[in-house]
């Protein structure tokens, strides 16, 4: 009988301790030290079986491997494959993390049920026949996806041997438990574990896995931040439960670009794919409202038309309210504190509403000129003609800055149908023969003079 071994996590930040403490030395985080037991074992549950031998380990010289070995399996969602850098890399491991509700189930069982590979989903957390009701909703034709409600590593793997899928899909990790530990499913030490022999299944067959992870808002019991590092690829699903759209983004991939973004639209029938974002994010209406401005943002390569929307009205009580959703707050009140300070806008007594349409945060700094129009644009109570829009950063000095890869936002505008747009006078532009009008301006004082 192996010495039971305990020893004790941060439940934060999986920090690892031999006593017991208050506070996690790490995180800083009171509380949160909790002791598990690990009884480690020599042997591992995921054994080779000699007839799965994909991949033999022994070394090569860089220039006799062979990359096409390294192929990628297409998934038939194009919004998945763009995020990933091209489809899914064979024996890689995939972490979906995201709020519970926000529809990681549904978006991993609609790409397995369209996959064209012998696909197996496991899941914890729902029977098989909740799991075919849902897949009932979105594609009830599907020969190659199999469906385990297991949560014991042992059970899967035996399963795994006897079927040899091409794709594993584990909904969520944090249900697995694996017999060589003996804390509770959920706890750091299992988590740790399970995706351990989960890594070395996939390494060894070459078989992709994708594990599905859940993240408390407060990021409490953040058990899939410690997997971060342990797997080759980290995606993010984000969005506002009450809205629609639902976006992809990958914040650690070892074989593609971190840029990239998918976007999708929860709908009765499973997520629905957007490829064409701008045309639906910008509300066509015919009416031109005072505090609207359009935005040509960048969400990794792709142009993105973003409405944003302000209200500014005379504050009712002593200090006057600032509130921006999908855009930082603090950068409002920079922003604000530039009109005010080299556009002579008294904005100080002022309550300022801002709102990105759509549920969406944009973080790209091109959105700044679109902020400040509608913000000037309500201030003043004249509307933005709706063919206009913007795209630059504006400087703490009132200056007009460049920004990157201007002319694809451009491009977009234009195919769009906006009649103008309005970017830095510093930016060089080598587009000919545009059918929309480039503005070009320097300092915030010249886009007043154009608006009000
Ligand atoms: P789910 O995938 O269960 O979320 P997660 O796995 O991230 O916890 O999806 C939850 C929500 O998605 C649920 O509130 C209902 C909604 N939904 C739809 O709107 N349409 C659908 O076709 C499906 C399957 C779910
Ligand atoms: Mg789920």
């Amino acid at each position: 009988m192996a010495k039971i071994k305990t020893t004790f996590f941060c439940q934060n930040c999986g920090s690892q301790y031999s006593k017991w403490q208050g506070q996690c030395t790490a995180c800083k985080e009171w509380n949160t030290i909790v002791e598990e037991v690990i009884q480690k074992e020599e042997k591992s549950s995921w054994k080779m079986p000699t007839s799965a031998v994909k991949r033999a380990s022994k070394p090569l010289r860089i220039n006799e491997i062979d990359v096409s070995q390294e192929a990628r399996m297409n998934t038939e969602d194009q919004e998945f494959n763009r995020v990933l850098g091209g489809g899914i890399v064979p024996g890689s491991l995939i972490l979906l993390g995201g709020e519970p509700g926000i529809g990681k189930s549904t978006l991993l069982l609609q790409i397995s049920l369209k996959l064209p590979y012998k696909t197996l989903y496991v899941s914890g957390e729902e029977s098989q026949q909740q799991i075919k009701m849902r897949a009932e909703r979105i594609n009830p034709n599907s020969a190659n996806c199999y469906i385990l409600t297991e949560t014991k590593t042992q059970n899967i793997f035996k399963q795994i041997e006897a079927l040899e899928p091409d794709i594993v899909v584990i909904d969520s990790i944090q249900t697995l438990h694996t017999e060589y530990i003996e804390s509770s499913s959920g706890s750091i030490s299992q988590i740790k574990e399970c995706t351990t022999e989960l890594i070395k299944f996939a390494k060894e067959t070459a078989t992709p896995v994708i594990l599905i992870g859940h993240i408390t808002k407060d990021g409490n019991i953040a058990g899939p931040k410690i997997l971060e590092h342990m797997v080759d690829t980290v995606l993010q699903f984000e969005g506002d439960r009450n809205h629609v759209f639902r976006i992809l983004r990958a914040h650690k991939n070892r074989f593609g670009s971190t840029n990239e973004l998918g976007i999708y639209e929860m709908q009765g029938s499973g997520l629905r794919e957007v490829s064409n974002p701008s045309e639906i994010l910008i509300s066509k209406k015919d009416e031109e409202l005072s505090g609207n401005a359009v935005a040509s943002t960048l969400e990794g390569m792709r142009p993105l038309m973003i409405e944003v929307q302000a209200l500014v009205s005379t504050a009712v009580y002593g200090t006057p309210q600032r509130s921006a959703t999908g855009f930082n707050a603090k950068r409002l009140n920079m922003l604000l504190a530039v009109l005010e300070k080299r556009a002579g806008f008294r904005l100080g007594a002022k309550d300022v509403f801002l709102n990105i349409t759509g549920g969406i945060s944009v973080d790209d700094p091109a959105i700044d000129l679109a902020v400040v129009a509608s913000v000037l644009s309500s201030n003043e109570d004249v509307a933005i003609p709706k063919d206009y829009c913007f795209a630059a950063e504006v400087g703490l000095s009132g200056e007009i800055r460049p920004v990157q890869r201007v002319e694809q936002r451009i491009l977009e505008a234009e195919k769009l149908g906006f009649s103008t747009i309005f970017v830095s006078k510093y930016n060089k532009i080598s587009l000919k023969n545009t059918g929309i009008k480039i503005q070009l301006i320097s300092k915030i004082e010249d886009l007043v003079s154009f608006l009000v």
